[in-house]
């Protein structure tokens, strides 16, 4: 059947085949959310660069459009954003029907080849039918190469106050904000990153957006950096600061990550939602395996949308990531489950477990390590640990099945533990090759992929402590396919 697959998610966005890699152009317009991706639709392995293209009204099911961009004699179309131009400034609509402005980075491979460093520019395209065509602007690239071999991903919005368009572009270890009155024509504006955060790989996809905190405006810039993430492989980084126009600032000292599982990267927020609201995106695999990972006529997915708000913990203001609203549109009844106790003991709760929601409120009386077990009768498994005792979660998915296509795959995950373990939520998004684990709403996130070879049908759940489980509701979720 369609999407019926062996590992194939029946929850996430993943193309019907070929190869994936990071979400691009996320805009909503006229009732309808746009996700373009990074796709090569010759093989399931990178390849030239075109971008995908899938609608959804509600952020849960989509609709495969045809591809939107194809490469040109500029290069392949490497990832980006796009706007809603809704005064014209571009000039590439009318003021009665302003344009969508799709502003990407141009790879030149053949220039690449040749040895040269110009090989990455800006370009942009453009849709005046509610993004069905796309039209290439006459006069690409917008953006020219400065000499930098990284110069790519530009992610672009409305600056209100300054009334001018701000783009964020990663540029190998820093990310320069860049402005425009009309997207045609950018000028420099600052650099910013060169000695903070973490630098054990290339900076890739910014994002740069305002949240509010507590009344006031902060901004929150995201950059994705690979490799040198915390699990091996890509990750995404986050800053929380200032931006002006011009320059962003932070005063924070230490790296923070967005999701402390191995498999988020490259993600970056839909502009023009109604509300304002900041609704996040990531492309759900990892550049250490990606290109490996056994499923075979599609290669991976997205994370669910989640939405971002910004919370204090400690001295830290930090960013929550929360499962949007409509994924709750997917749940079947909840089977009823007593609440329980455990002092040093283990419990499988009875319901068997495929594409499931799960819920828990959980309190520790006495704290020890807490173990959630994703497991099945074939001995497969993924356990992800809270331990207080070492201010962890460590999470392993080395006993998942089919783990042979990657050594970096096997290695347990050591991520800081970054909530109250004496009493806290979890709800865990369990789809065919993976599992999201929020906690507190998204205090802390973990992201992880798995490929059993018989569903993870069972949760066990063991305290070595004295633990209460409470309000326990598994929700069987249905395919949006
Ligand atoms: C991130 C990335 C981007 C680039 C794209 C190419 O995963 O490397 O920096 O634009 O993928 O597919």
């Amino acid at each position: 059947g369609y999407y019926a697959e062996k590992y194939r998610p029946q929850f996430h966005f993943s193309p019907e085949e070929k190869w994936m890699n990071d979400p691009n152009g996320m805009v909503y317009f006229d009732g309808e959310y746009h996700l373009f991706y990074q796709y090569y639709p010759d093989s399931t392995v990178w390849g030239p660069m075109h971008w995908g293209h899938a609608i959804s009204t509600d952020l849960v099911h989509w609709e495969h459009l045809p591809i939107a961009l194809y490469p040109d004699s500029l290069g392949y179309i490497f990832s980006g954003s796009a706007v809603y131009d809704s005064l014209n400034t571009s000039g590439l609509g009318t003021n009665e029907n302003p344009p969508l402005v799709a502003i990407y980075t141009y790879h030149d491979a053949v220039l690449e080849k040749e040895g040269s460093d110009i090989y990455q520019t800006q370009g942009i395209a453009y849709s005046t039918d509610r993004g069905r065509t796309w039209t290439k602007y006459d006069s690409n690239p917008v953006l020219k190469n400065p000499g930098i071999k990284d110069f790519r991903d530009p992610k672009v919005r409305w600056h209100e106050s300054s009334e001018k368009w701000v783009m964020a572009l990663a540029v190998k270890d820093h990310i320069s904000f860049y402005s425009s009155p009309n997207l045609l024509d950018w000028i420099k504006e600052s650099d910013f990153g060169y000695n903070l955060g973490a630098h054990e790989g290339v900076w890739e996809c910014p994002d740069l957006f305002p949240l509010n905190y507590n009344g006031d405006e902060k901004w929150v810039l995201l950059v994705s950096i690979n490799p040198g993430g915390p699990y091996g492989g890509s990750a995404t980084q986050y800053f929380v600061g200032s931006f002006d126009g011009i320059t962003f600032t932070t005063d924070q000292d230490s790296t923070l990550w967005l999701d402390h599982g191995a498999d988020n990267y490259a993600g970056v927020t839909w502009s023009n939602v109604p509300g304002e609201e900041m609704i996040f995106l990531g492309w759900m695999s990892n550049w250490a395996y990606g290109q490996v990972v056994p499923t075979e006529k599609w290669r991976s997915a997205m994370t669910v949308p989640r939405k971002l708000s910004l919370y204090q913990q400690g001295e830290q203001i930090r960013i929550k990531s929360e499962p949007v609203e409509a994924l709750n549109s997917l749940r079947s009844e909840a089977t009823e489950t007593p609440d329980m106790e455990l002092t040093n003991s283990e419990y499988t709760l009875k319901k068997s477990i495929d594409l499931a929601e799960i819920n828990i409120d959980v309190v520790q009386a006495s704290m020890g390590v807490l173990d959630f077990t994703l497991e099945n009768e074939a001995g497969e498994s993924i356990t992800w640990s809270i331990d207080p005792g070492k201010n962890k979660v460590i999470f392993d998915r080395s006993k998942a099945g089919n783990t042979s296509f990657s050594e970096t795959f096997n290695e347990a995950h050591h991520a800081p533990l970054i909530f109250d373990p004496t009493a806290f939520n979890i709800r865990i998004f369990k789809d065919e090759s993976s599992v999201e684990i929020f906690i507190n709403n998204g205090e802390q996130v973990i992201t992880e992929l798995f490929f059993s070879k018989e569903p993870l049908n069972k949760l066990t759940i063991k305290a070595s402590g004295e633990a209460q489980l409470k309000n326990i509701k598994i929700y069987p979720v249905h395919s949006i396919w």
